[in-house]
């Protein structure tokens, strides 16, 4: 269904993109907004996923799974909420066509040790169409656990969210920190 909705859309945009050909000649990317990475992640993804795995160890079983028992509606409707906002994000990332490493304005505080944002912004500049892909993996995935949290199936959000981690640090291993993995 998903596959279906993007096609619609990928379709609808070469067409808009055809019909301002005809006209103008098309603008670079870098004339599109920037998305700031470093405050997309801060920001954006961090704030639901940090609340969904907060809630998880508020309501594991001794196995770490998500306990029904422990479950009320109220609970229920965050975790939806929160498993909306971060497809949300993650989509809004995916859909950008100027990554910035960082706001240059930007208030926060220094980023975690290591972080080097010149050597960043040259793999988001070398792999835009990883990135894109690599955030739209997410969104899908963040899609399933909407639809799990939906249906109310703790087995299926315990799987959804413990599989969640190892989507962010796939990212990261290619953007964030790839030189652990030169030597
Ligand atoms: C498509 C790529 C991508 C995905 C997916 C991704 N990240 Fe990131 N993330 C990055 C990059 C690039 C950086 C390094 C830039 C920076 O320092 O923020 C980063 C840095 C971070 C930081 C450090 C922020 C700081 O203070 O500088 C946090 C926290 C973070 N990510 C959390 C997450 C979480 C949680 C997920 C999964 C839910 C996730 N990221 C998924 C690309 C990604």
């Amino acid at each position: 269904m998903m596959k279906l909705a993007n096609s619609a859309l990928g379709l609808s945009a070469l067409a808009f993109t055809l019909a301002a050909c005809a006209t103008t000649a098309s603008a670079p990317a870098s004339d599109e907004a920037p998305y700031y990475v470093r405050e997309g992640m801060v920001n954006g993804l961090n704030p639901s996923i940090m609340a969904i795995w907060d809630m998880q160890v508020e309501v594991m079983d001794d196995y770490g799974n998500f306990d029904p028992a422990l479950m009320d509606d109220a609970k229920w409707e965050s975790l939806l909420a929160n498993a909306r906002e971060l497809q949300r994000q993650s989509a809004l990332m995916g859909e950008a066509t100027n990554y910035v490493a960082a706001d240059p304005n930007g208030t926060l505080t220094d980023p975690p040790e290591g972080t080097d944002l010149v050597a960043i912004q040259q793999r988001l500049d070398a792999q835009g169409d990883l990135y894109r892909a690599m955030s739209m993996t997410l969104a899908g995935h963040a899609g399933q656990l909407v639809i799990a949290a939906e249906a109310r199936d703790a087995e299926r959000v315990t799987t959804l969210v413990n599989n969640t981690q190892p989507v962010c640090k796939a990212c990261h291993d290619v953007f964030w920190y790839p030189e652990e993995y030169t030597d």
